[in-house]
């Protein structure tokens, strides 16, 4: 594996100031629109090929499905991880020669249609739940399953996005280890992967050994286990300079684990990290507001086109790209065209005095961004464009 390159978001080496010209052209034609920088994402799966311990990448493609963005990491040999038919079979329209063993699938309270299909179709199963194999267990005689246990200890950077401990509707929990042993068993089935999924945006880096070592003691009930899949979460920093994900320590602490469970291939299945960077919305300014001691900046979008502000509290860089190099002089609210309070982008934000039309960026929205939005008050959905 290639030689890690330097991990930084700081404001020197941010994509989309130093392509600010190009973004200032697209936004003079577009109101409201993503723009992904597929260098970005090229660099961030550099980065984790650069790991070690690591012996294959799998894309959550519930981060962005843009077909680009599917087409790039598909090509850098990454692989995919799905949690709908609907994105499976988007995934091979949008790349139709994939292999579908680069494909795992990994539904949580699916109907038992899903599990058919997934045998039908010939795809990687992973089961997170009892249920299918007590309800349906003949669906599973003789198939080669990924089982997702709970590794006990949910994180993130929201309650929503923790999807382990006892309060996370997600994984097996230790506690029915010994029952899912014996139902394997009468299904018949062959378990050739454990899988864990923690949460979403850790900044921290010290979960994942700790989530393999428990994964190999949870695997060694199953004789034909082979992979070790540790899941996604790994987080980016939201701020401008913040510190980076610390892929060496995690990649140390993973190493350790593997030195003793040599036999087990490990797995990460990264969203936001390979494309949470690659993103901006694209907006303008669209009216001023002073009430009371607060001060309002309208843009031309809003919740509907990103809502990780309003639902988890996140927090995204806002920055008026026209008027980048004049001083911050003001403390305004950012707030969208949707009729909820709750469409604010950002509070007590320094801004630049901003004018009618100025081009406003929101940085860090590749991941969850266009994905998650809406037609709520049927306001344009910003369109995505790739540069
Ligand atoms: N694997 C599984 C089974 C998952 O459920 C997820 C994300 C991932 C991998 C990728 O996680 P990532 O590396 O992107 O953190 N909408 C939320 C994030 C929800 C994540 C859901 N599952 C947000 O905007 O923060």
């Amino acid at each position: 594996m290639t030689q890690q390159e330097p991990q930084s978001s700081s404001a020197e080496s941010v994509w989309w100031l130093s392509r600010r010209t190009e973004l200032l052209e697209i936004a003079a034609r577009q109101l409201n629109a993503y723009v992904y920088d597929l260098q970005t994402i090229r660099q961030s799966v550099q980065r984790l090929r650069g790991l070690r311990s690591i012996d294959r990448v799998l894309y959550a493609m519930k981060a962005n499905f843009n077909p680009d963005v599917l087409r790039l990491l598909a090509s850098l040999d990454v692989d995919f991880e799905c949690v709908s038919p609907g994105e499976v079979e988007h995934l091979l329209r949008v790349v139709p020669d994939l292999e579908k063993t680069r494909i795992l699938f990994t539904p949580n309270f699916a109907p038992r249609e899903d599990y058919q299909w997934s045998k039908d179709f010939g795809i990687q199963v992973t089961l997170d739940n009892l249920y299918p194999l007590q309800a349906w267990p003949e669906y599973f005689s003789g198939q080669k399953i990924f089982l997702r246990v709970d590794p006990g200890a949910g994180y993130g950077h929201h309650k929503h996005v923790k999807t382990a401990g006892n309060h996370s509707k997600f994984g097996i929990p230790r506690f029915e280890i010994d029952e899912l042993v014996s139902l394997v068993d009468k299904a018949g089935a062959d378990v050739v992967g454990i899988h864990a999924h923690s949460g979403s945006g850790i900044p921290e880096s010290g979960s994942w050994g700790n989530v393999a070592t428990e994964l190999a003691r949870i695997a060694a009930r199953f004789p034909n286990v082979a992979v070790l899949d540790l899941g996604g979460g790994l987080g980016v920093p939201d701020r401008l300079g913040g510190t980076p994900f610390d892929l060496q320590a995690m990649d140390q602490a993973l190493g350790e684990v593997k030195a003793q469970f040599p036999a087990y291939q490990f797995w990460l299945e990264p969203g936001r990290y390979l494309v949470a960077e690659a993103g901006v919305l694209l907006t303008h300014v669209t009216q001023l507001k002073g009430k009371g001691d607060r001060r309002y900046i309208g843009v031309g979008t809003g919740m509907n086109a990103l809502i990780r502000p309003a639902l988890y509290d996140a927090f995204h860089e806002i920055v008026n790209l026209t008027r980048y190099d004049e001083p911050a002089t003001e403390t305004v609210n950012i707030v969208g065209l949707i009729c909820e309070t709750g469409d604010t982008f950002g509070v007590d934000r320094k801004m630049p005095p901003s004018r009618e039309n100025d081009v406003i960026v929101i940085a860090n929205t590749g991941a969850y961004g266009r994905v998650m939005s809406s037609q709520y008050n049927l306001r344009e959905t910003p369109p995505e464009i790739v540069i």
